[in-house]
């Protein structure tokens, strides 16, 4: 068992209106009054954010935001920068999420500069990566990985390793229900500590947590955050339940 304290992550995708998110929010208060081992991390539309951060306010439930530009400000229609999200209040933000990357185009150059603007702005980057099914089939996925560890943190300074949060999600396994087995997400989160140990320092890469993702549930998480370098877990569509999302915060607990 590991020292690293779990981290659970709520990715609600564009999923909610700022009075659904309340609602939602309301329940988790209720539920997660008592969680206090496992830290606990929402990440809803930028405009919930606000909201949520209001609702949660006496909880130990941080917020995060799912994408953010790396510029200060300017004219970039469209996008919130990282001293908004963190005026609003949030403490998180996911980078480098896989619907960024194939969805919207984004390369490692863009995740490379919001990861550091993240970290000068005080808020801890989610750092996503994982590779496609036909990468995996091809027996590409170590070489994906490394690539975008690679670029992604080239030149990224860290001297806390609660300050960077990496997410292992294989694509192929991201809402389709089809999770990573424990042994197969525990070997690649395995080689991403080497990697970050090679990046960063052996100490430092020991200190930071990698969540998994990629349909994780309430009855599989606590097979998969048994592993020893799975630190937690990256949650998309059970995210959304609150009754769901609190029973994968409660294997967390109990894992612990
Ligand atoms: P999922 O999404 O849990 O719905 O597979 C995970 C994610 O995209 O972060």
């Amino acid at each position: 068992m590991s020292t690293r304290r779990s981290i659970i992550g709520g990715n609600w995708k564009m999923f909610k209106t700022p009075s659904e998110a309340a609602t939602t929010a309301k329940a988790l208060k209720v539920k997660l009054i008592n969680v206090e081992a496992v830290d606990v991390v929402v990440c809803p539309p930028a405009i919930d954010v606000l909201p949520l951060v209001e609702i949660l306010k006496e909880t130990n439930v941080t917020i995060g935001g799912q994408n953010m530009h790396w510029e200060d400000e300017g004219a970039f229609t469209g996008e919130v920068s990282a001293a908004m999200l963190r005026d609003a209040g949030c403490s998180y933000v996911i980078l480098g999420h896989s619907e960024r990357r194939h969805v919207f185009g984004e390369q490692d150059s863009d995740i490379n500069k919001k990861v550091k603007k993240a970290l000068s702005a005080g808020l801890t980057p989610i750092f996503c990566v994982g590779e496609k099914l036909d990468e995996r089939e091809h027996g590409r996925t170590r070489e994906v990985v490394k690539k975008q560890v690679a670029a992604g943190l080239a030149g990224v300074q860290l001297s806390d390793p609660a300050d960077l949060v990496v997410a292992y999600e294989p694509v192929w396994a991201i809402g389709t229900g089809v999770n990573a087995t424990p042994e197969q997400a525990e070997e690649v989160h395995q080689y991403i500590r080497e990697l970050l140990g090679e990046q960063f320092s052996r100490g430092l890469a020991d200190g930071i947590r990698i969540q998994y993702g990629g349909s994780v549930k309430p009855a599989n998480a606590a097979e998969l955050l048994s592993q020893e370098n799975i630190d937690g877990a990256l949650v998309g569509g059970a995210s959304l339940d609150p009754e769901s999302f609190t029973a994968i915060i409660k294997s967390a607990e109990k894992v612990n």
